[in-house]
């Protein structure tokens, strides 16, 4: 364990929740391919560099039979989820103080899931390395690893705005004077000048998205010490000289990686996928990781969905109309349109898609829905209920989190949401689990919000937003 402050000591990294690296969103990758995963109820689960482990702790508080391990070399982060964890009640989870470069060697396994994010890209070669031999030495036979980097081609430009950046802060070294100067530089740069030519453009949107992201992301992404966007191939090329191999990337939007067609060689798969990676010039990957040998199915053929369930998030705006965060969803499809009807219906529950008839058509569309973020897929029914029992129960997390008086609050779906009024507060915070019907009527009716709304209704609201359990 490593007692010196880190720069991530020094500047917290904002924590975050990843619906990519949910295992049950990863084995239902695997079922794509025509693999078995082990089950996401009961898996065991490991986060390398998971900062404050609030990815983990999020699905610790919704999956209580799967035992989860995050670490990281920052202590003021560990010391934080730490807290929050024991807060929450959560007996299924460890979150230690570790360097990667140790863990490479003693760490303690098998795990069925290993999550790498946002680390790979801006560690030294030794810590990348080591990143990828703990995952071969600890991954399950039939484990699946989530390794998440900034990729090339387009690192090459955001190494280009990177280089600018630092010589711009030569012999700075105070974080908020290195921030500022940053924040200068950008706010110039990425003014567009007439007649620029076209490769400037490109450089200066780029560069301008980087003045959204928070100081601490800006920081820590941007003026790191270090920074080394990596290839596709390559990454694949390391991980297999640590017992692993390609199975797809995570990003629902870049599933066509792993899918190139049933009739392509597996000797060809990564091939194609980093020419497609130059043809668009991508910037960032979660790649998956698998065992060799295993023979996934690649591309979209019949059963090609069997065991997985669909859901959504999109709102119905009208007969057929659908939003998702304010954008419009347009379908082409009647089949499609009912099969998304019927999701919002019965969200935040899953439907497993065995329970429809699917032509390979169907399959393909279903496919890209997906990829456009408008369905999720997952290998298990949602942790969330919309019957709760007699004595009900909300998130742990969420509790946790109400009760430091936190005005966003994490759904058992790994989601963040804001929840600021008085009376939904309130409400939430009777659902321990303490109290049957009666108790929860007699006690909301003595919060001073019960006449807002009925038990029945409250409680339907937060069964719908994902916050009860079963
Ligand atoms: C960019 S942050 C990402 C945190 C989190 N995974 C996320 O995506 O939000 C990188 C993290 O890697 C951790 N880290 C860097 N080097 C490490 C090492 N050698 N061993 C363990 N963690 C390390 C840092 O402390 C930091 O929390």
């Amino acid at each position: 364990m490593s007692e010196l402050p880190t720069h991530y000591d020094e500047v917290a990294y904002p924590s975050g929740t990843f619906f990519a690296t949910e295992p049950a969103h990863m084995a239902a990758l695997a079922r794509m391919h025509g693999l078995t995963a082990p089950a996401p109820e009961t898996a065991r689960v490991l986060e390398i560099a998971g900062g404050d482990g609030a990815n983990l702790i999020a699905m610790a508080a919704a999956w209580p039979n799967a035992r989860f391990h995050s670490f990281d070399l920052a202590a003021t982060a560990i010391a934080n989820g730490v807290k929050l964890a024991a807060e929450a009640g959560l007996d299924n989870i460890r979150i230690t103080v570790d360097d990667v470069l140790a863990a490479a060697e003693t760490l303690e396994g098998p795990f069925d899931y290993i999550i790498a994010h946002g680390l790979y890209a801006w560690v030294p070669e030794p810590v990348r390395e080591a990143t990828v031999r703990l995952m071969g030495r600890l991954l399950s036979p039939d484990g699946i690893a989530f390794l998440s980097y900034n990729a090339n081609p387009g690192g090459h430009m955001r190494t280009a705005i990177r280089e600018m950046l630092l010589h711009r802060l030569r012999g700075i070294v105070e974080p908020a004077e290195r921030i500022a100067g940053a924040r200068q530089l950008l706010g110039d740069f990425a003014i567009a000048r007439e007649n620029d030519p076209p490769v400037l453009a490109g450089m200066r949107a780029v560069a301008a998205p980087m003045l959204d992201k928070s100081d601490a992301v800006l920081f820590h992404d941007e003026l790191g010490e270090v920074y080394a966007p990596q290839s596709l191939c390559d990454v694949v090329a390391a991980a297999e000289r640590h017992g692993l191999a390609f199975l797809n990337d995570a990003n629902p939007s870049m599933v066509h990686d792993g899918l190139p067609g049933e009739n392509v060689a597996e000797e060809d798969v990564v091939a194609i996928a980093q020419a497609d990676d130059y043809a668009v010039l991508a910037f960032f990957h979660q790649t998956l990781l698998v065992r060799p040998g295993r023979a996934p199915r690649r591309g979209v053929g019949a059963g090609a969905l069997a065991g997985i369930y669909a859901s959504t998030r999109v709102r119905r705006t009208g007969p057929g109309a659908f939003a998702l965060d304010g954008q419009e969803v347009e379908l082409d499809d009647a089949d499609m349109a009912e099969l998304l009807g019927h999701l919002v219906d019965i969200a935040p529950l899953r439907l497993l898609l065995d329970e429809i008839e699917l032509s390979v058509e169907h399959c393909v569309a279903i496919v890209q829905l997906y990829q456009r973020g408008v369905i999720w897929l997952y290998a298990v029914q949602s942790p969330c209920s919309l019957e709760p029992g007699e004595f009900v129960r909300a998130s742990p997390l969420a509790l946790a989190q109400l009760a430091r008086g936190l005005a966003t609050v994490h759904t058992l779906e790994l989601r963040s949401i804001a929840f600021v009024e008085p009376g939904p507060r309130a409400f939430l915070a009777l659902l321990d689990g303490t109290r049957d019907r009666a108790a929860l009527a007699r006690d909301w009716a003595g919060s001073g919000h019960g006449d807002e709304v009925t038990v029945d209704v409250a409680l339907a609201q937060l069964a719908g937003a994902g916050m009860i359990s079963g």
